[in-house]
């Protein structure tokens, strides 16, 4: 096979070489930059290409020149795709592919890390004690998690792992999902959206983004929630309205924000800034407040997911250009 790998990052890159050791017929090449307008001539004579980017992949053009370059396989390293346009991709004869089973418990556990820290205080401990505060205030005091009830929007592979987690943990469990689960039953109690938005203490986002879904947590959601609920963002920062997040944390709307995913967040994440002045006001004032706590989008970090990542994408190229099926083909 003939692959073009794309956004190829320094921890890939053994997993690229014992692709190509272990593939000596195949031609495999790759770039550290994303697919772009700007990119996309590299896979002149290529039969597929291995994406991982958050920078999307809606434009025809890009579809056109793939196609015409002899690319038949659009393989995503990642679980959203949410950066490519489906219907141009079959338009042109591509097949797509995700890799949705690299590790649910990477993002979940992520999620659950996130709520412990803000549901302990720790971000306001943590910033008193700089200051050479070491009291426990009584509005400080937390709860424990076993007394929590936890509210998992989305409830595919990684939403359902997260809702065998906190279940482990002894937490009361609902969730919302469109699509019912029976074998979620024994850890968790399905409601709808509003229930859960009213009576959850942490809700945990899992859903994937869509375009009927942008913004599905904004002001009047915030309002809904109770006071000291905490919300935990795993799949797309585009599914929370940041602006009214920022209010909603300012004026004690909810209690606390853990951010794995922002809006805007393809232009920050993943680079490093010496001039911190530079960055968005979102940005900054989120990292700031003592009842945020975010990361730059590395729930999927870890050495399992990320070698699953590379290996299963490049398992589906090659089932495509065999004449088989790609195990995850995205339809
Ligand atoms: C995904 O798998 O969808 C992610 O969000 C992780 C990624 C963009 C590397």
């Amino acid at each position: 096979m003939k692959a073009y790998v794309f956004s190829l990052s320094p921890v890939e890159e053994r997993f690229f070489l014992e692709w190509e050791d272990q593939h000596a017929d195949d031609e495999i090449k790759y770039t550290t930059s994303p697919l772009t307008d700007d990119t996309v001539d590299l896979t002149k004579g290529f039969d597929a290409v291995s994406v991982q980017q958050m920078e999307q992949i809606k434009d025809e053009k890009i579809y056109k020149a793939l196609a015409d370059n002899g690319i038949k396989h659009l393989a995503i390293r990642q679980v959203g795709v949410d950066i490519v346009d489906l219907k141009l991709a079959k338009k042109y004869g591509i097949v797509v592919s995700n890799v949705p089973a690299y590790s649910p418990r990477a993002i979940a556990e992520n999620g659950l890390t996130g709520a412990m820290y803000l549901l302990r205080k720790w971000g306001y401990y943590h910033r008193k004690m700089r200051r050479g505060d070491f009291t426990r205030p009584v509005e400080l005091m937390s709860d424990e998690i076993f007394n929590q009830t936890v509210g998992i929007v989305g409830l595919g592979r990684i939403g359902s792992a997260a809702a065998e987690l906190y279940h482990a943990l002894g937490a009361r469990v609902i969730g919302y999902d469109p699509v019912y689960n029976a074998s979620l039953e024994p850890f968790l109690d399905f409601v709808d959206l509003e229930t859960l938005i009213k009576t959850a203490d942490i809700i945990q986002l899992h859903i994937p983004l869509t375009k009927d879904n942008v913004g599905m947590f904004s002001a009047n959601e915030f309002a809904e929630m109770k006071d000291d609920a905490i919300i935990v963002n795993e799949s797309r920062g585009e599914l929370i309205d940041t602006k009214a997040l920022i209010v909603a944390l300012k004026y004690h709307e909810i209690g606390g924000a853990a951010l794995d995913v922002l809006e805007g967040e393809s232009k920050i994440f993943g680079r490093k800034f010496e001039d911190v002045g530079s960055l968005p006001e979102d940005y900054t004032e989120l990292i700031n407040m003592p009842n945020v706590v975010m990361s730059p989008h590395s729930a999927y970090y870890t050495k399992m997911a990320v070698k699953n990542m590379f290996f299963q994408s490049m398992t589906d190229i090659q089932r495509t250009l065999d004449g088989q099926a790609a195990i995850f083909q995205v339809k």
